[in-house]
């Protein structure tokens, strides 16, 4: 564990601690406010996020940069990470092995960051954070309270590329953020 955000940026700094290490373009480690109340975490890196290094820049976080548009959700305020840093072929899903290894860095950076609020995006990010005791269908929408954290797990936003219904619900769980997070005076 490091305790400052330089240490942990030089110790993933060329990472091959899992297979996905070689194929990547670059590591996508997270971007926004590194003291944000409110995270995001998502499953991994894309081939656009892969190319410029930076999390949801390709379809998937255009549509998810129109939601916050639309209530007020200031990227720059909020911190975005993934469960891996390095791009699945494919786009897979992560690979339990690949997943365990490098969340190691990204509970390094739940911590340095100190959120009260994190978002889930979809089920890996709610299997590999809180169990796979958990399904999205049934927890999104709704608040799961772990160590002093509130979780909100909601759908992935490529989702909603694939079912325009679920767009509704994605709305009504950052609104559901949003309250929350005005009744306890947090920035998003
Ligand atoms: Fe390292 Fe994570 Fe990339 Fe695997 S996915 S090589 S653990 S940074
Ligand atoms: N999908 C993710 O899970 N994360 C990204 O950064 C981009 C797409």
């Amino acid at each position: 564990m490091y305790n400052n955000w330089e240490e942990l940026e030089n110790a993933i700094k060329g990472c091959k601690k899992c297979k996905l290490g070689t194929n990547r373009t670059n590591i996508v480690f997270g971007t926004g406010n590194k003291q944000a109340d409110v995270m995001f975490i998502g499953e991994g890196p894309g081939a656009d996020e892969d190319i410029q290094g930076q999390p949801f820049v390709g379809k998937a976080g255009q549509l998810m940069d129109k939601a916050f548009q639309a209530l007020s959700i200031n990227r720059n305020n909020v911190y975005i990470a993934n469960i891996v840093k390095c791009r699945p072929p494919q786009n897979r899903v992560p690979e339990e092995d690949e997943a365990q290894t490098c969340l190691n860095y990204l509970r390094n950076q739940v911590i340095l960051v100190k959120p009260k609020i994190i978002v889930l995006l979809g089920s890996t990010a709610l299997k590999n954070i809180l169990g796979d005791e958990y399904g999205i269908t049934a927890s999104r929408g709704k608040w799961i309270e772990k160590k002093e954290i509130l979780y909100m797990p909601t759908w992935h936003p490529a989702a909603l590329l694939r079912d325009e219904t679920k767009k509704i619900d994605f709305w009504q769980d950052l609104k559901q953020m949003r309250e929350r997070a005005n009744k306890i005076n947090l920035k998003y």
